[in-house]
């Protein structure tokens, strides 16, 4: 039985380099700042208010490659093949694989090489579990984390 970590949130600004390096992202504020879920990259989908959702490779951490350890730990969301505006919405993220660790890359390029990975293993995890197979995601406090079962 596959299992989710399941998270709500308002997308915030970000400091838009997500946008310079080509992968924009939708920044969600976490509550838990060292909770259940690990830092990391995931596959997962989100869900837009209009009940629209749509896959995507997640980053939880703290960015060491720009930030160091003591950067702050949020939700980063790169959602594959859109190109709209998420600012201000609130979002459900289902993260339902874990890919790999944060890493601290030593150069933008090797961010990027990374996120290309991400990306098509985010795309290929999605198709294997659509949208219309995760579990309901309830009401839970903005930006806390929450195990679901699928
Ligand atoms: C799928 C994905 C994987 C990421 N992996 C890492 C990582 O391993 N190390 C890291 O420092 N940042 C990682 N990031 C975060 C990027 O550094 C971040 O998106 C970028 O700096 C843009 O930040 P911004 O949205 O605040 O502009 C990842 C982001 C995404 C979407």
């Amino acid at each position: 039985m596959p299992e989710y970590f399941v998270v709500r949130g308002t997308v915030e600004p970000g400091d838009k380099r997500g946008r310079e390096l080509g992968f924009p992202t939708a920044n969600i504020a976490l509550r838990d700042q060292d909770g259940s879920l690990g830092d990391g990259v995931w596959a997962g989908w989100i869900g837009r208010p209009d009940g629209t959702r749509l896959p995507a490779a997640i980053s939880v951490g703290r960015r060491p490659t720009y930030y160091g350890a003591d950067g702050y730990r949020l939700l980063e969301a790169h959602v594959l093949e859109f190109s709209g505006d998420l600012y201000g919405e609130t979002l459900t993220v289902w993260l339902g694989a874990h890919l790999r660790n944060q890493e601290k890359y030593d150069s933008a390029e090797d961010l990027i090489t990374a996120l290309k990975n991400d990306i098509a293993a985010a795309a290929q995890w999605t198709a294997g579990h659509p949208a219309d197979s995760l579990p309901a995601a309830g009401e839970s406090p903005l930006g806390e984390v929450r195990r679901v079962a699928g």
